[in-house]
């Protein structure tokens, strides 16, 4: 597992520009509120455990610098806050990170150790995911038997957080019992996150996988070569409906049609108990060139429709993993009873 998504190191943050893998390994410091912002939007960082740490390491950053310049009115740092909330609107875990950093902010605005107390909340975000990361690996590998094929979509994985992943930490921690396992990864149209991103760290670590395209899942489930789908979330509702990368609503309706048990896998940051269900949470849309680009042809001025995200109802759902346990047949009850109540976001 030697792939750092995100370091913070002597002061520094550092992340891995996702948007060049696999082609070329770089790694980026960001060293301003413009600099998270810009990677966030551009998808250098992307993954919503990943861009909600990021973004609680650029706020302690912005304060740091803010502060080198003179006396620092609470309405700025607020502002600065709202910025870094909106950079995309789909994944909680980034408003929820934002939010925790200006609390503590707020709480410590005259303590001489504010900075401090900034970096060591950053930091302790970022662990808490890694160590969520784990334990959803730990209950979701439950889950999984010798010789499954397992489907997933986007990359829900190193890349995607602190640790090894939400839908991939399963996968990693059965792998590392010594399960037989073989991963389908999803290509992830249109920019590809399984493709550039799921594949790559897959294989960085050894285990089996082999790329499709999106529109062959239908075909493998038919054939009975898919024993389980696990994907990631970006937002859940307290109904427990699931907002996720596009594509993966129809990847729970075929696993209905098929009898293939559906799972999501997602720390408590995540889940958004203010919004009833799914139709209310927030779908970002990306540029058109995300989807005309691909074919590197000139002046392709089309009508493009573009959302990056959909939503799977609860029903589809055979159950959601957390660090905390398997929720089966996700509802309002069943998440109230596994989330603890200082992690809903209020
Ligand atoms: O647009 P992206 O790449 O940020 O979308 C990511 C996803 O949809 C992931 O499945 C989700 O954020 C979970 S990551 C652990």
């Amino acid at each position: 597992m030697n792939i750092e998504t995100i370091t913070f190191e002597n002061n520094t943050l550092r992340i891995i520009n996702q948007a060049r893998l696999p082609g070329k390994y770089e790694r980026v410091a960001l060293t301003s509120l413009e600099d998270v912002i810009n990677a966030i939007q551009s998808l250098m960082v992307r993954g919503a455990p990943a861009i909600g740490i990021v973004a609680a390491y650029g706020f302690y950053i912005h304060v740091k610098n803010l502060k080198a310049e003179g006396p620092l009115p609470i309405d700025k740092v607020v502002h600065s806050a709202d910025l870094l909330k909106n950079a995309r609107p789909t994944a909680v875990n980034l408003q929820w990170a934002v939010d925790r950093m200006l609390n503590i902010y707020k709480i410590n605005e005259n303590k001489h150790n504010l900075l401090e107390l900034l970096k060591d909340t950053a930091i302790k975000i970022h662990q808490e995911d890694k160590e969520s990361c784990e334990r959803i690996g730990q209950y979701g590998a439950r889950l999984i038997s010798d010789s499954m094929h397992i489907l997933t979509h986007c990359n829900a994985g190193i890349l995607a957080t602190g640790g090894i992943g939400t839908a991939l930490a399963p996968v990693y921690t059965a792998y590392k019992e010594g399960k037989n396992i073989h991963i389908y990864v999803d290509e992830t149209r249109p920019v590809g996150q399984g493709a550039r991103l799921t594949y790559w760290e897959l294989t960085h670590n050894n285990v089996p996988a082999t790329l499709i395209a999106d529109n062959m899942a239908a075909g493998l489930m038919h054939m009975n070569k898919i024993d389980m789908i696990i994907v990631g979330a970006d937002r859940i509702a307290s109904n427990g409906d699931v907002a996720n990368k596009i594509g993966t609503y129809g990847l729970a309706v075929l696993a209905k049609h098929h009898g293939i048990p559906f799972y999501i896998a997602a720390p408590c940051s995540t889940f958004d108990m203010r919004i009833k269900r799914g139709d209310d949470i927030p779908i970002e849309y990306r540029p058109d060139h995300e989807i005309t680009g691909y074919w590197q042809i000139d002046n392709m001025n089309y009508h493009v429709y573009n959302p990056a995200f959909d939503i799977t109802p609860a029903d589809l759902i055979s159950a959601i993993i957390t660090e905390n346990g398997v929720i089966n047949k996700p509802n309002k009850k069943n998440i109230q009873s596994n989330l603890k109540p200082e992690e809903f976001v209020l």
